[in-house]
Parts: structure tokens; C-alpha cells; sequence
């Protein structure tokens, strides 16, 4: 979502410039922009759609933009306006002079719009950004410094940004600054860049200083200040950070999901690494924080994510409460944060994410820091926001994950809650000692048994083909699963564009059965275990209405074959891992039913990675 990059030093700075925007692809995004410091005059070149239209706008002006080493760029995913080249960023003031790229959303633009206007600015774009690029021109005009306009521009601004700013005066410094929105600088020899997230800049360096909210870095090519909404000079943290330059390549898969697909075994294994080394021997997490008497304190749990990452943590949940007999709720982060929850020091606070960044969850873990609460953070990305926020921490381990439909990271999520809740009940001694071990030595066959699914994916790909062109899909499940039905059905929507729903199973009588009928698929994830009669009896009322039944299933009950049109197999496993062998096919059924509907897979329409806006 929204993407920053800038850079100040003495090389060409186009390339460095659409490179690193290249590699924020990922976020998702629907317009591009750059703008440079050309000889006596700043440039700014937009473009709709892909990257790739940027590049081909630039063509045409290579001469003019050749020499240039300063410069800003941004990619837009749209959220005041439509994405069209008058709201691409970079914006600027009226005259031109001050130019700026933005990521966020600024909630009082309407306030700041109507002040400007009535001060005589022209506003041309829809955007929320372009109230900003005036108001940081009129402190300008002002004070005739630019870190002095952002300061006082900035306490101005509600909301979330992360900015970076040049203008005509200087020739060789930006400005950068932000609040609840992510936001890093690298550092070079005579040159810095900025940007969003890490790939965009580990190419050419490893040295880094993330920025905390409301701090603001003044960049020339020789140096960097840092200082405080007050004007304070700030000691500057320097970070190495922990990443190889990262080929964002498909290693010979035609999308990144399906490479990420693919990777599932590896990255069970990498979580296991260091954290389980034998059934007999205990689970080692080195950053949670929890012990015997905070466990003893706690009253409850609240676990908070969006997306996928909710899907997890509702497994979660199931994991926790019954391994370790705590009370655990699960809440969408922007629900959680906009009511009066019952939040204390008495309270464990989980919060999960893939990227770190998700603006919501981000909010709702600062307010249950302020509340006291222990916070436990479960992410891909330890270098990230959250990640600073935390007192406890599980990193999943999973590799930079392209492709915004999450798959490796939920599987890695996953696997971050068994280890947690076994830790816990290792703490708590709520788990007999044969069934931990035989609970671990389960845990540490899931990588053979992914490896199983992923080396015959006929049936998957028959089925998608069987059902590529239906126009909505329902799956149920009871129980552990039931989150695997929702992500399932996540997955479709996500890529496909296909109407799909996820349901408890023992729902369906209770309103969604009235639109079953011939042209429903219903697929249920049928895993051995203590509700799979149950589901098979919802399964058989849903085929009495005529649904195309499809299973999921581990069991080689002979009944299933009158029943089921298709049957996807997969290997038996206990039932409380069978969220994570389960939803492996359903990844793959998404992804094939969107390859076969020629659907951008990697980038679906209207969808960011990291969504850094609430
Ligand atoms: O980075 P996070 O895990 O916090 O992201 C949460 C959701 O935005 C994310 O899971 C989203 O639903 C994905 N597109 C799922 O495929």
C-alpha cells in the first residue's frame, strides 16, 4: 500500500529511483510518480497502472533527467481519488517549488483544504496528500526552511504519514518525516535513501535508521539530523540490518504465490529450527517474556489481527484455550480499536501480522501498551513497527513474501501458535508429558506431509478447472478447520474474484442453506477427528439440495465417494494440525481457478500487502 522512495547523494538517481520502486511492487499499488531535481528546476513525471508506464514516460526525457542525483518517488494505492495521473503523487504547492510524496491518510485534509483554499491555493487533485504539499508550502513561505515548514506543517496534520519532501531552494536535501506509517533511511557514503520498506534500498546498503513517529530527518549527501516535534536534536540509532539483498525472483514458478506455495515445507522446518529440537525436549521461544507468574496473573488473552492473519489467530485461540485452559479472544484489529475493550495489566494482547505494518493492528497495540497489557507480537517482519512495540515476540521466519494473497505466512503463523501455546502449557504443566511429546513429534512431521500435497496437485487442478466458472463458492468446516474455511474462502475471493464464503458447518441449517441448489459448489474440510460425523451429516443436508459437493479430507471412509463429487485427499494427521496440512490445497485450488481465469494472481485488483492506512 503506498510506497516511498527517495534518494540523496551524487549518482543518477532515476534508476535508483524506479528500482526501488520496483521493489515495492509487492504492496500493491495502481499509479506511480517520481520527481527530480533537474539543473535549476525540479520535474515531476507520473504515471496510471503499471510501473512499467512510468518507465516508458521517462523514455522521452532522458536527456533532461539523466544528470539529476536527487529525487523522490512513490507508488498509489488510491484512497482519496481515483487513480489517475492528477492524483498520482509526487504532489506539489502551487508554484511548483515544494514537492512531496506521501503514505497515509491525512483524516483532517477537508479542515486543511478549506484554510488553504481560503488563503488563495488551487487545489488539482482529489487527494488528501495535496492539502499537505500546500500547507508545508505556506509554513515555507514562512520561515524559509524547509525542516521548519514539516514541523510545523506536521503538527498541523491528523492522521497517518510517512512524507518525504524536496524543494526547489535546495539542491541537494530532502526531508523526511513520520507518524503510524512506516518509514526508513538508508545510509550510503555520500548518499542516503529513504524509503517504505527494506527491499527497496538493501541493494545498496545495509546500514539504516528506522524513524520513530513525529521524528524528523533533515538528508544532504554528507549528513543527517534527526530531530523532535520540538525542534530537539535527536542521537541517531544506526541499524545493520539483517536482510541479503533479495532477488525478488520466481525461481522458475509462473506467480509468486505459487513459489510461496511451494516454500510451505521449508518454512515449517525454519520455524522449527532453534525452537524444537526433539519431541522429548522443550519448545525454546528466546523472546517471549512470559514465566510462571505473569501466566498465573493473566485473565484473559486477547488476540487481534486483520486478514489471514485473523484466520490464524482463530486457530490461535483454539490452540491456547485448549493446551493451556486460558480464555482467549479473538477481534479484528479495527473493530478492537474502536470500543471500549476490557484491556489490562492482567491482559496477555497477541498481535499478529505478516508485515509488521497493518496501520489497525498497529493501533490496536499501542492502545493495550497503554493499558498495561503484556504484548506479544507474532510477525514475518522483526524489524518492523510492531515488532518495536513488543515485550514478547515470535518471529515466523517465512522470507519475504511477494504475493499479496498471504499463504507461507499463515502457515507460519500457524506454526508460531503451536509452539506458543505448547510453550505456555510447558509453563503451566497443563499438558501431560506423553501427549506434549507425542504433540512435537507430530509438529515435526508437517514438513514431509506438505511436501506430500505439493508433489501431486492433479486433483487440486481438476477440481479448479471443474469450477473455475462458478459464480460463488461455500466452505464449511467445524471446529480447528473453521478458520481453514474462511481463509479458504479468503483465498478465492482474493484472486479470483469468485463470491466465496466460509461457514461452521452447523450453520448452514440456520440461513445459508436457502441458497444452496445445483449451481453451488459447497466444499467441506472434512478432517478426522471429533467432528468429522457431524460434518458429514451437515455435508449430506447440504447434497440434499442439490449442492456440488466437493471434500477435503484425510480419511478413507468409503461413504465419502457417493457424497462427493470431488474428493481432494490429503495425508492423515492429528486433528489439531490438521488446520495447517488442510489449507495447502485450498491455496492451491485459489491459485489455479485464478491462473485458469487468467487473473492477475500476485497483484489482484484493488489489494495492498501492507496496509498502512486504517
Ligand atoms: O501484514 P498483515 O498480516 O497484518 O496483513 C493483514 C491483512 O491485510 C492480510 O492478511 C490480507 O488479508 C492478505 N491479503 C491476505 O491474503
Amino acid at each position: 500500500m503506498c510506497g516511498i522512495v527517495g534518494y540523496v547523494g551524487d549518482r543518477p538517481v532515476v534508476d535508483i529511483l524506479l528500482d526501488g520502486l520496483e521493489q515495492l511492487e509487492y504492496r500493491g499499488y495502481d499509479s506511480s510518480g517520481i520527481a527530480l531535481k533537474c539543473a535549476d528546476d525540479i520535474k515531476v513525471y507520473k504515471a496510471e497502472g503499471k510501473l512499467i508506464n512510468l518507465r516508458n514516460t521517462l523514455k522521452s526525457h532522458v536527456s533532461e533527467v539523466s544528470s539529476s542525483t536527487m529525487g523522490i518517488g512513490h507508488i498509489r494505492w488510491a484512497t482519496h481519488g481515483a487513480p489517475t495521473l492528477l492524483n498520482a503523487h509526487p504532489h506539489t504547492c502551487n508554484c511548483g517549488n515544494l514537492v512531496l510524496v506521501h503514505n497515509g491518510i491525512i483524516e483532517n485534509y477537508k479542515e486543511l483544504r478549506e484554510k488553504l483554499t481560503a488563503q488563495g491555493c488551487v487545489f488539482r487533485s482529489q487527494t488528501d496528500t495535496e492539502a499537505v504539499a500546500h500547507l508545508v508550502a505556506s509554513k515555507y513561505a514562512k520561515t524559509k526552511d524547509l525542516t521548519e515548514a514539516v514541523r510545523l506543517a506536521t503538527q498541523e496534520i491528523e492522521g497517518a504519514y510517512a512524507l518525504c519532501v524536496m524543494h526547489n531552494d535546495y539542491k541537494n536535501t530532502l526531508v523526511v518525516t513520520k507518524r503510524n506509517a512506516p518509514l526508513l533511511v538508508g545510509i550510503g557514503e555520500g548518499e542516503f535513501y529513504v524509503a517504505s520498506d527494506v527491499p527497496a534500498i538493501i541493494k545498496h546498503t545495509k546500514k539504516a535508521m528506522y524513524l520513530n513517529d513525529n521524528q524528523i530527518a533533515t538528508i544532504t549527501p554528507e549528513k543527517l539530523v534527526l530531530i523532535d516535534k520540538d525542534g530537539n536534536e535527536l542521537p541517531q540509532k544506526i541499524e545493520v540490518l539483517p536482510w541479503e539483498p533479495v532477488a525478488l525472483s520466481k525461481m522458475g514458478y509462473k506467480h509468486f504465490m505459487l513459489k510461496e506455495i511451494h516454500e510451505q515445507p521449508d518454512v515449517v522446518r525454519n520455524i522449527l529450527v532453534g525452537k524444537l529440537h526433539a519431541p522429548d525436549e522443550p519448545i525454546v521461544l528466546n523472546e517471549v517474556k512470559l514465566n510462571k507468574e505473569t501466566l498465573k496473573n493473566l485473565n484473559r488473552i486477547q488476540i487481534i489481527a486483520c486478514g489471514t492473519s485473523l484466520h490464524a489467530a482463530m486457530v490461535g485461540k483454539y490452540l491456547i484455550e485448549n493446551f493451556c485452559g486460558i480464555a482467549v479472544d479473538v477481534e479484528a484489529s479495527s473493530e478492537y480499536i474502536y470500543r471500549k475493550t476490557v484491556t489490562d495489566a492482567h491482559t496477555l494482547v497477541i498481535g499478529v501480522s505478516q508485515s509488521g505494518e497493518t496501520a489497525d493492528t498497529l493501533t490496536a497495540i499501542k492502545q493495550a501498551k497503554a493499558k498495561g497489557s503484556h504484548i506479544l507480537i507474532i510477525t514475518n517482519r522483526p524489524d518492523s513497527a510492531m515488532a518495536r512495540e513488543a515485550d514478547s515476540l515470535v518471529p515466523v521466519n517465512a522470507g519475504i513474501e511477494v504475493s499479496v494473497a498471504a499463504t507461507k505466512s499463515y502457515t507460519a503463523q500457524l506454526m508460531a501458535f503451536y509452539l506458543l501455546a505448547l510453550y505456555m502449557a510447558e509453563i503451566k504443566e497443563s499438558v501431560d508429558v506423553p501427549t506434549m511429546t507425542s504433540l512435537k513429534a507430530e509438529m515435526m512431521l508437517l514438513p514431509q506431509k506438505i511436501d506430500q500435497i505439493l508433489s501431486n496437485t492433479d486433483e487440486v487442478q481438476k477440481c479448479a478447472r471443474a469450477y473455475a466458472n462458478t459464480k460463488d463458492f461455500i466452505y464449511v468446516a467445524r471446529g480447528i478447520n473453521f478458520p481453514t474455511a474462511l481463509e479458504g474462502a479468503l483465498k478465492l475471493k482474493e484472486i479470483s474474484y469468485i463470491n466465496a464464503t466460509g461457514y461452521p458447518a452447523g450453520e448452514l441449517k440456520h440461513g445459508p442453506i436457502a441458497m444452496l441448489d445445483e449451481t453451488m459448489p459447497v466444499l467441506s474440510i472434512l478432517m478426522n477427528g471429533s467432528v468429522y460425523e457431524k460434518l458429514l451429516s451437515n455435508s449430506e443436508e447440504a447434497k440434499a439440495r442439490n449442492a456440488r459437493m466437493i471434500a477435503l479430507t484425510n480419511s478413507n471412509d468409503e461413504k465419502l465417494n457417493d457424497l462427493f463429487e470431488h474428493i481432494i485427499r490429503v495425508p492423515d494427521v492429528q486433528e489439531l494440525f490438521s488446520p495447517v496440512i488442510a489449507m495447502v490445497p485450498l491455496q492451491l485450488l485459489a491459485y489455479y481457478i485464478a491462473e485458469f481465469l487468467g487473473k492477475d494472481v500476485d497483484q489482484p485488483r484493488n489489494l495492498a500487502k501492507s496496509v498502512t492506512v486504517e
